[in-house]
């Protein structure tokens, strides 16, 4: 047996083994996306081909820490039903050995071709490779092996390539660390998808580390969308360990880049990656973890799993900003509408429920979930504010985002131990893990409006 198919085997026992374990643990999402077991991180290589979405996401199967990652791979055609397709890419190469990290999508030639990075480390020391596979069905993919190398200037923290083509060119942004250990992004071109020519820094000037780029267009507008390291909180901007957010700018025009966005202000997000789809809309996968951020008090751990994807978002530019709502296809998870009345209330609410506070007229109020985690609301300040027990001191913790004009609706998806609330229809985007106690299940509102609150299905 060769290694893939030796570890390919081992990460299948793995999953068999705790299968029970992991599915019976009440804080398990039924309609997020989660590992089978071990541990999720970084959506990869997110693309819509030949009408069929395809999700890749990092997997480490052997525990709940980071470690040698496999690509893990799942299919949907509506965004709501997912399938578990089998592993994409194990570490089963010199060049990828510590790690099939993360990389993106892109369909030439009737092949899906995958560009990941090769993470290799030697007696502590990391070398690093961006490498391809090729697929004819999507599913079984052969390694073409490196192709490109570390180029000068740069430490070996040098990944994540996210590949795009305009006007018959493809082209590649890579998350690097510049030798003075700052953050940039470096950009590629090539004509063929085969030899890549260095084109120089795309952008840089803050943190000592820049992961997960993606560079798209929105509405005529050129973004740069990446994860910096080593930024210092600033008021209510940075509170978690490592950020993930935005710049605007023009491509064109060597990229003369704006102000920093945060794009989602909750405890939990990081390493979003793009697409366009079919429908000619920009969707966006998020990972609900952030690295070295408390990871081991997640209660998850002792069912033998670890974090979760956000829910798919479409991205839209609006006023200025990016605004990410769920896409159209969720309404189809709602299956009963278990309350349709005015605020405020307090109900026991299953945990997989989607509520909806619209027509809001109170100045301020607040929605609690479960004893656990608080949202409150004020309409003067323009200020929403996020509250919850840290998972490691049960003191309280807190995130604040302001929208531009006033709060109109608060739309929240709730999934056994996670929150996603989107104010105005996604202006602004508080992304976070929940766990509050299994016994726990009411609901309260504190404020006037129209409240409608779903079930939704277990898709998982
Ligand atoms: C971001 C990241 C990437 C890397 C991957 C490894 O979360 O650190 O930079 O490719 O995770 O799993």
């Amino acid at each position: 047996m060769d290694r893939d198919q030796e570890l390919r085997q081992k990460a299948q026992q793995e999953v068999e083994k705790y299968q029970m374990i992991v599915t019976s643990d009440p804080y398990r999402p039924t309609y997020h996306i989660a590992p089978p077991v071990g541990l999720i991180n970084d959506p990869n290589g997110w693309i819509q081909w030949n009408g069929i979405y395809h999700l890749f996401y990092q997997w480490m199967p052997f525990g709940t820490e980071h470690g040698a990652k496999f690509w893990g791979h799942l299919s949907s055609t509506n965004l709501v039903d997912w399938k578990q397709e089998p592993i994409a890419l194990t570490p089963s190469e010199w060049f990828d050995k510590d790690g099939c990290y993360s990389g993106s999508a892109i369909s030439h030639d009737d092949q899906l071709h995958l560009f990941y990075t090769g993470n290799v480390k030697t007696n502590g020391v990391r070398e690093t490779y961006q490498c391809l596979a090729t697929s004819k069905d999507g599913i079984h993919f052969d390694k073409k092996g490196v192709q490109i190398e570390l180029p000068n200037g740069f430490t070996a923290h040098f990944r994540d390539p996210k590949i795009w083509r305009e006007n018959d060119k493809f082209y590649m942004v890579i998350g690097a660390q510049k030798e003075d250990n700052t953050g940039s992004v470096v950009w590629y071109e090539s004509e063929d998808l085969q030899d890549w020519e260095y084109k120089g820094i795309l952008a840089d000037g803050f943190g000592y580390m820049w992961e997960c780029p993606d560079f798209f267009s929105l509405d005529g507008q050129d973004v740069l969308l990446f994860s910096p390291q080593g930024l210092r909180a600033e008021g209510i901007n940075y509170r978690n360990v490592y950020q993930s957010g935005y710049v605007i700018g023009n491509w064109k025009d060597h990229f003369t880049f704006g102000e920093f966005t945060e794009l989602d202000r909750g405890f939990e997000f990081y390493a979003p990656q793009t697409t366009l789809d079919e429908k000619g809309r920009r969707l966006l996968f998020g990972w609900m973890g952030v690295p070295d951020q408390k990871e081991e008090y997640h209660p998850t751990k002792k069912h033998h799993w670890i974090h979760q994807l956000t829910l798919p978002r479409e991205l839209e530019w609006k006023d200025g900003e990016i605004c990410q709502k769920p896409v159209e296809e969720l309404v189809e998870l709602r299956d009963e509408l278990i309350v349709h009345e005015l605020g405020p209330i307090a109900k026991t609410i299953p945990r997989a429920s989607e509520i909806l506070l619209d027509e809001m007229t109170s100045e301020k109020g607040y929605i609690t979930i479960f004893d656990y985690a608080t949202i409150d609301f004020d309409k003067k300040n323009r200020t929403i504010k996020l509250t919850r027990p840290a998972f490691d001191t049960g003191e309280k913790e807190e995130r604040v985002g302001i929208v531009e004009n006033d709060i109109n609706d608060i739309r929240i998806f709730l999934d056994h131990s996670s929150l996603e609330i989107f104010i105005n229809g996604g202006e602004l985007v508080f992304t976070s893990r929940m766990f509050a106690n299994i016994h726990h299940a009411t609901l309260e509102v504190q404020a006037q409006g129209q409240l409608s609150l779903w079930s939704l299905k277990q898709k998982f």
